[in-house]
């Protein structure tokens, strides 16, 4: 097999074989397919698509790329959860401990940031000290000890993905349910899991903007999961806005510690709560949606999951003192506001928009090689449906010094519109669940 004629069949809209696949990925993980082949190998996926039998080839390609991890000396279901990719999306960081604390082991393997969405591994990474690059016998001893662990892909597991994942980043080969599916799917399936909870995102921000589109996606991963005996549920959530009032990894981190503290916005606590009330009834530590719900809410409230974060998060190597002292993070050195250009209501946020320039700002990377600025990113003062008067603070944004923001506060501008009246109806921010 050449990879070359491999390149060539997907280009011409061909159904791949399984082994071509296999030995496609495999080749490229011995260093005998190159980047600059597996990245036309991703765009051609792109735009030709892939059938569920190739869909499914993959993520078992992935799969084999590195080890699948046996938890089953852990007692108790282990249930999972991800995201399709989101502005603002920064549920993981509160979820894990929360359904951990509730007796559920999660073993979770994240990825970094996206196109325009953030990732939870950058997320922590703002953390000082936090590790998520961790092997996988330390990262079983994680979830038997904590009930959690929190790390990335790595060498060993879903090296595959790791690898090409940094590549559609940079790539523009990201929205698209071919290679979403087996991104997802592999990892989720080699962190040895019993149950897991997806958050299908929809809207403008999300990487199927179409309802219908991202309905196709869940069905997409849900089947993968069948086939690997995992029990799926899915949840359709709205990014027709940022989740959120805050965009950027360590602002990301401090949202996520008023809302273990029962504050924060009132969006991401309820797309948190409906996640994790799945995920115990996975876990078979539930007898009703109702009951879990209530579980939840009450270990938001009192305190738990925040304990769980501490725990985890020292156990992982973090100095935890900036999660229990936030404010001794060091803030970024540049904030500027953007105002009102006039009075009225928000009526729709370009929340794409809003994700790249947060992007620009240094909270994700251009080219695979660049670092993130832990610091950067936005704080949005409005949301959709609030009312502004002319002059009126709608956001500011967090950067280094030396950066030009004038043609990110022009951007940031052009991606909120506001109308003399309010909208008359919002996007539902739970569409529907699919099992
Ligand atoms: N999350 C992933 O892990 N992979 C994708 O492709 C999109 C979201």
């Amino acid at each position: 097999m050449s990879p070359y004629e491999i390149i060539a069949r997907k280009r011409d809209k061909q159904k791949l074989t399984a082994r071509e696949i296999d030995y496609f990925i495999s080749a490229y993980l011995k260093d005998k397919v190159t980047d600059y082949q597996i990245t036309a190998f991703l765009m051609a996926t792109y735009l030709n698509g892939m059938d569920s039998e190739e869909i499914s080839a993959l993520t078992k390609a992935y799969i084999d790329s590195g080890e699948t991890i046996d938890l089953s000396d852990v007692p108790g279901k282990k249930v999972d959860k991800h995201s399709t990719g989101g502005v603002g999306d920064k549920v993981s960081i509160v979820l894990a401990p929360l359904v951990a604390a509730l007796g559920v082991p999660v073993p979770m393997i994240s990825g970094r940031g996206l196109g325009h969405s953030g990732g939870t591994l950058d997320k922590l990474e703002s953390i000082p000290g936090f590790n998520v690059n961790l092997p996988v016998s330390e990262f079983r001893r994680l979830v038997k000890t904590h009930g959690l662990g929190l790390i990335g892909q790595t060498a060993d597991i879903v090296p595959a993905d790791k690898r090409i994942y940094a590549l559609r980043d940079v790539t523009a080969t990201v929205d698209n349910i071919p290679l979403i599916s087996a991104s997802i799917m592999s990892k989720k399936i080699a962190e040895g899991i019993d149950g897991l909870v997806l958050d299908v995102k929809y809207g403008n921000g999300a990487f199927m903007k179409d309802p219908v589109e991202a309905e196709k996606l869940a069905h997409s991963l849900i089947s993968i999961g069948k086939e690997f005996d995992k029990t799926v549920v899915a949840l359709l959530t709205s990014m027709e806005q940022p989740l959120g009032n805050k965009i950027g990894n360590w602002l990301e981190i401090d949202e996520c510690i008023d809302c273990m503290h029962g504050k924060g916005p009132a969006d991401l606590r309820e797309v948190t709560l409906a996640l994790c009330s799945r995920m115990l009834l996975l876990g078979d530590v539930a007898n009703s949606l109702e009951d879990a719900w209530q579980r939840c809410e009450k270990a938001l409230d009192d305190g738990s999951a925040f304990a769980k974060f501490l725990e985890i998060s020292r156990a992982q190597g973090a100095d935890i003192s900036y999660l229990e002292q936030p404010e001794k993070y060091p803030q970024a050195a540049k904030r500027e506001v953007l105002k009102a250009a006039n009075s009225g209501y928000i009526n729709s946020m370009n929340t794409f928009d809003i994700g790249m320039a947060s992007v620009s700002l240094g909270a994700g990377r251009k080219r695979a090689e660049d670092t993130i600025n832990p610091r950067a990113g936005i704080i949005l003062r409005k949301k959709c449906g609030d009312a502004v008067r002319e002059g009126e603070e709608i956001l500011e944004i967090h950067c280094d010094d030396a950066l030009d923001t004038t043609a990110i506060l022009q951007r940031l501008q052009q991606a909120i519109t506001i109308t003399e009246h309010a909208p008359t109806q919002q996007p539902p921010l739970i569409l529907k669940e699919i099992s």
